[in-house]
C-alpha cells in the first residue's frame, strides 16, 4: 500500500517557481494533472517553503527542463528554499512573467503561468486548482503534443527518471 501511488507514475516533472515580495524559490513537482483544458491541479506538501510563497502570492509557474538538466531537477527537489537560495545555488536564470508577477526559467522547454482558484486540503498536502493564464512551448520540441524523443523528464519513483523516447499508435 505504501507505494500504491507510484502506480500513477511516471509523471512529467516540473520545476515550480514561486515568489512573494523579494523571495523567489524553485522546487521539483511531479504531482500534477489537467482538470479542464485551461485548468490544472497540483498537489503540494504544506511543509514546503514553496507552499508558503504560493499561498501568499496566489500565482506560480510550472517549467519543464530537459532530462539533461536532471541534476538541477534532483537538487531542487531534495533541498529547501528555507535553508538555501536554490535559484542562486543552482545557477537558475529567470525571465519576467508575461501575464503574472512570477518569473519562469530561461532554459525551460515550456512553461505555464497559473493563477490559483481553489485549494483543497488533505492530510499533509494541498490540492491547488489553478487557471492557466499563459503558456509557452519551444516549437522544436512541442507542436500539438511533445515530440517523440524530446527529453521530457518523467519521474518513475525513488531516484529513477525516464523520458518520452518512443511513441506507439493504435491501428
Ligand atoms: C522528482 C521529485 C518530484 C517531487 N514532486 C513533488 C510534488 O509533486 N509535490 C510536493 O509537495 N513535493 C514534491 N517533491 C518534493 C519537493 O520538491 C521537496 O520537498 C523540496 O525540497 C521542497 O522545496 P521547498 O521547501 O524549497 O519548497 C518532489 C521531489 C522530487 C525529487
Amino acid at each position: 500500500m505504501k507505494f500504491a501511488y507510484r502506480l500513477l507514475h511516471p509523471k512529467v516533472v516540473f520545476l515550480l517557481v514561486t515568489k512573494h515580495q523579494n523571495k523567489t524559490n524553485v522546487m521539483t513537482l511531479a504531482w500534477s494533472m489537467p482538470v479542464e483544458y485551461d485548468t490544472i491541479a497540483i498537489a503540494i506538501s504544506r511543509e514546503n517553503y514553496s507552499y508558503e510563497l504560493l499561498s501568499k502570492s496566489k500565482e506560480f509557474t510550472l517549467n519543464v527542463l530537459p532530462i539533461e538538466k536532471l541534476d538541477i531537477i534532483w537538487k531542487a527537489g531534495t533541498t529547501s528554499g528555507r535553508e538555501i537560495d536554490k535559484i542562486k545555488k543552482l545557477g537558475i536564470e529567470l525571465e519576467e512573467g508575461v501575464k503574472i508577477k512570477i518569473p519562469h526559467i530561461k532554459i525551460a522547454m515550456a512553461f505555464l503561468e497559473c493563477k490559483i482558484e481553489k485549494e483543497i486540503k488533505t492530510k499533509n498536502h494541498s490540492l491547488i486548482i489553478a487557471k492557466i493564464v499563459h503558456a509557452w512551448a519551444d516549437e522544436k520540441v512541442f507542436k500539438d503534443t511533445w515530440l517523440e524523443g524530446c527529453s521530457v523528464p518523467m519521474h518513475v519513483g525513488k531516484k529513477f527518471f525516464t523520458t518520452n523516447l518512443k511513441y506507439f499508435e493504435p491501428k
